[in-house]
């Protein structure tokens, strides 16, 4: 088989970009090592930037979207029971979605299939060839067989554990990451959210998030060490947990019942590069982690693959390799700006057991500073809501 892009991975990255392609008349076929269950059944983030949602609408699956989602003008901030509004709309006339990821990748599988163009799902030992040569080819097998995919480009969109990033030499690629020891044991359930709008909580027992799906739906998560193990915490441990961190009267309004899905996440930080090796591009989390403190990780890999599309219609249309040469410059200044907003919001936000006393003292000084100041407010609302201009 022959096509022009092959792209490896079809989580919202592979997917949006495959979509953007497909628009701009340019080939391509999505090899996916999971089943399309699998891919529609992890459930990660629920914060839509701006400029997700307006690109959402502009490649034609926005529609469920702006019917179902819940457009949030600003966030709450609790610490240790203290709440601070942080209002968007008034601040900078700008808003957020709320609209989980599972539901984003629902719609943009559901275009691709209506639209007849190729995914590849459940193949295995995927592995890609001669990226820095002249015939890049991606290899995978399926029912037995052994199957190859000659292109003029890669796109890895396989996520953090891809193998993508692990095909590249280690000399040609340099990595910074940290590893934060907790993670975020997540909690869904069937009954209406604790509040209008999101809470981040800081309490000295740990960090936690009252989020939602639905006016019906909730999504709650509370810092866990990272040695925690899921079948420990059983509901009414989470319950008791997650009421201990808020404010008294929200834990009140709390309400709680059995769980329809739990699961802990490691909290990462991590950047790999260059994202660009010969004819090989490295998107989404593939190419960056960020703790999910600040809703960035999806955002992230669409502005990625937008750079990328964009690129790629210069090259095939205006024979010009401007964009994709820039593509990496880019999209780094990018992920840096958004890194350093993630780690911020993390840090602020979590327990740090070695930071000691300290540690908690400069944590509430950045609390008050934030109450007391429209500028600081205004900075944050800046970078939750996407600071970057979208590219055309
Ligand atoms: P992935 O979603 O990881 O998709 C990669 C795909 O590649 C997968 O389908 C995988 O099966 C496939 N794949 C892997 N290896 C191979 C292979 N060898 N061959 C072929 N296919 C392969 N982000 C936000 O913006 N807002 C939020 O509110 C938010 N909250 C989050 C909350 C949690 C608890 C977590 C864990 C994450 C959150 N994120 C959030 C981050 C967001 O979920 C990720 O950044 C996003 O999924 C990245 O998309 P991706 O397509 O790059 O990678
Ligand atoms: C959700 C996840 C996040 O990481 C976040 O910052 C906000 C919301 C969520 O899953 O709803």
């Amino acid at each position: 088989m022959r096509t022009q892009v092959a792209i490896v991975g079809a989580g919202p990255a592979g997917l949006t970009l495959g979509r953007l392609l497909e628009q701009a008349g340019i080939d391509a076929i999505i090899i996916e090592r999971k089943s399309p269950d699998y891919v529609l059944s992890r459930i990660r983030a629920g914060v839509l930037e701006q400029s997700s949602v307006d690109l959402l609408r502009k490649i034609g699956v926005g529609a469920r979207m702006d019917a179902e989602g819940i457009p949030h003008d600003g966030v709450e901030l609790s610490f240790d029971g203290d709440m601070q509004r942080i209002d968007f709309h008034d601040l900078l006339g700008r808003r957020v979605m709320v609209y989980g990821q599972t539901e984003v990748t629902r719609d943009l599988i559901e275009a691709r299939a209506a639209s007849g163009a190729i995914t590849i799902y459940d193949a295995e030992d995927v592995h890609l060839h001669d990226f820095d040569g002249q015939k890049p080819r991606v290899t995978y097998s399926k029912d037995g067989q052994v199957h190859e995919i000659e292109c003029d480009f890669i796109a890895g969109c396989d996520g953090y554990h891809g193998v993508s990033r692990a095909s590249v030499p280690q000399n040609a690629i340099k990595t910074f990451e940290r590893v934060y020891p907790f993670g975020w044991l997540g909690v869904m359930i069937d009954q209406p959210p604790v509040a209008e709008e999101l809470i981040y909580a800081h309490h000295h027992r740990g960090f936690a998030l009252c989020s939602m799906r639905s006016h019906t739906r909730s999504r709650y998560y509370v810092q866990v060490a990272q040695t925690e193990k899921v079948e420990d915490w059983s509901d009414d441990r989470f319950w008791d947990e997650l009421r201990a961190r808020l404010n008294p009267e929200i834990a009140e309004s709390l309400k709680t019942g059995a769980s329809i899905e739990k699961s802990i996440a490691p909290l990462r930080s991590f950047v790999a590069e260059p994202l660009r090796f010969g004819s090989l591009f490295l998107t989404g989390d593939a190419a960056h982690i960020v703790p999910p403190t600040g809703a960035k990780g999806l955002n992230m890999a669409m502005h990625d693959v937008t750079v990328l599309a964009a690129g790629l219609r210069e090259f095939y249309g205006e024979k010009s390799p401007a964009g994709i040469d820039n593509y990496s410059d880019r999209v780094l200044a990018n992920t840096w700006r958004t890194e350093r907003f993630s780690w911020w919001m993390t840090q602020l936000l979590h327990t740090f057991p070695e930071s000691g006393e300290f540690g908690r003292r400069i944590q509430r000084a950045d609390f008050d500073y934030l109450c007391a100041s429209r500028i600081a407010q205004q900075s944050l609302a800046e970078n939750y809501t996407g600071f970057r201009s979208q590219p055309s």
